[in-house]
């Protein structure tokens, strides 16, 4: 089956690279045509594990290619991703669909037989009816449907994500749509992967409600883990005591900085700008959204008290370890480190920081930071070393070393790796996150 994924940057790219890797024939577009002079030559525009040796094989076995050209390279496909960009629009924080209408206008113009054109793309409740609106009055002769069908992929996890998925949910309105979608998913069928058929705007409400659950789970744990540094309790417990609960479940009940990325933050607050315009508030979304950007900076505040306040902090020298939303990626997207570098910068502290990925990404972000060759380096002599990040190198650094390097061993475990006992054992001043 022949298949045009338009868009190639995180999702897209991910997604056609394992289409390939099914046996599908599959062609990526873009319209940058650096992006795709540098995927041709097997250079990644993302950080993603595995992706690239995935990206070459498939080239190799003639399944994959690129291409700037969307008219002859959608020729022949009988399913036709959209999987551009949908920014939050500034000013507003709705989804600016500007991308995801362009890429449709074009296809209806250059459409050459029958075909299922699918948002992957995340894109708010009813943008699928536009985008058949949209291929209607291009005049296209030929067959179409417009189908949703949202991407659930983590980044740093993609790959595995994507081939051995929760669920598959798909939004179809007719059986033309649902037949192309079935051959296109046959390979996860296989795989027994669960494949949920439902109506296109569940289809796409389904990937909002389901990015604002988990980003309510994790604000819920964060509000406990302020909560047991009140009262001498200790979040980890609390997570594990309860996420044992099957109804409750143990994942993303990991107490931290605050939740970042590109998924997130946007998703809550276009569902917000949704549920504003269909006059029915989602409240706890809201609080979500305002507890966990308050939470970013506050993080920060925690460090400047752990130093003694703010008139200690400046001129004080802290190690930040780790910079990106989460490991395993150079997304700088949101991540609480920018707010957490701001205030210690704000209070006139000397911030240094290593991050074995985001370190490119994160200057322009925080140009006042300087970016240190290891953890080690960025630990040199400092008064706080903070952990942003739960990268595996910082899990087991050479504590001995660390003692020895830095001025104070005074330690901000944002991301709980260290175990509080252990650290007061090796001398450490230890701050973890709601671990009272
Ligand atoms: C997320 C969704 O998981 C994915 O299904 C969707 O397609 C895109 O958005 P991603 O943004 O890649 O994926 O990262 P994820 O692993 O979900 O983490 C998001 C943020 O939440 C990170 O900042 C992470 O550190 C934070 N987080 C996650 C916690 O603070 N605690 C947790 O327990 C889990």
């Amino acid at each position: 089956m022949k298949i045009a994924m338009v868009g190639s940057g995180y999702v897209g790219l991910v997604s056609g690279a394992c289409f390939a890797d099914f046996g599908h024939d599959v062609v990526c577009i873009d319209n940058d045509p650096k992006k795709i002079e540098a995927l041709e030559k097997g250079v990644m525009p993302i950080y993603e594990p595995g992706l690239a040796d995935l990206v070459e094989t498939n080239v190799r076995g003639g399944r994959l290619s690129f291409s700037n050209d969307l008219g002859s390279a959608i020729e022949g496909a009988q399913a036709i991703f959209i999987a551009v960009g949908t920014p939050s629009r500034r000013g507003d924080g709705h989804a600016d669909l500007t991308y995801v209408y362009q890429v449709a206008k074009e296809i209806g113009e250059k459409l050459s037989g029958p075909a299922v054109i699918v948002t992957k793309s995340t894109v708010p409740v009813g943008t699928g009816d536009e985008v058949e609106r949209i291929l209607s009055e291009s005049g296209t002769p030929h067959k179409f449907a417009v189908v949703s069908n949202p991407e659930f992929l983590r980044e740093g996890a993609a790959i595995g994500d994507f081939k051995r998925p929760d669920r598959i949910v798909i939004g179809a309105e007719d059986d033309f749509g649902r037949e192309v979608m079935s051959e296109v998913y046959r390979p996860l069928f296989l795989n027994r992967a669960p494949i949920l058929f439902t109506g296109r705007r569940t289809s796409e409400l389904i990937k909002y409600a389901g990015n604002a659950f988990l980003a309510t789970k994790i604000t819920f744990i964060n509000e406990m883990a302020d909560l047991c540094e009140k009262v001498g309790a200790d979040v980890q417990d609390v997570a594990r005591g309860i996420g044992l609960d099957n109804r409750i479940g143990a994942k993303f009940l990991h107490a931290g900085p605050g939740y970042g990325g590109s998924c997130f933050p946007k998703d809550t607050l276009a569902l917000l700008k949704t549920a504003e315009d269909f006059d029915s508030p989602v409240r706890i979304v809201e609080a979500v959204v305002k507890v966990n950007e308050a939470r970013k900076r506050a993080m920060g505040r925690k460090v400047i008290e752990a130093l003694g306040g703010s008139a200690e902090a400046r001129g004080r020298k802290v190690a930040m370890l780790g910079l990106t939303f989460k490991p395993n990626t150079d997304d700088m997207r949101d991540s609480p480190a920018i707010a957490v570098a701001q205030a210690l910068d704000d209070a006139g502290a000397i911030v240094a920081a290593y991050d074995p990925e985001g370190m490119e990404l994160a200057k322009p972000l925080m140009p006042w930071v300087e970016m240190k060759a290891n953890a080690y380096e960025a630990i040199d002599g400092a008064d706080a070393i903070v952990i942003v990040t739960e990268w595996d190198a910082f899990r087991a650094l050479d504590l001995n070393r660390v003692k020895s390097i830095a001025n104070t061993p005074l330690m901000v475990d944002l991301r709980n790796v260290y175990d509080p006992a252990d650290m007061a054992e090796k001398g450490f001043t230890y701050i973890g996150v709601g671990r009272g």
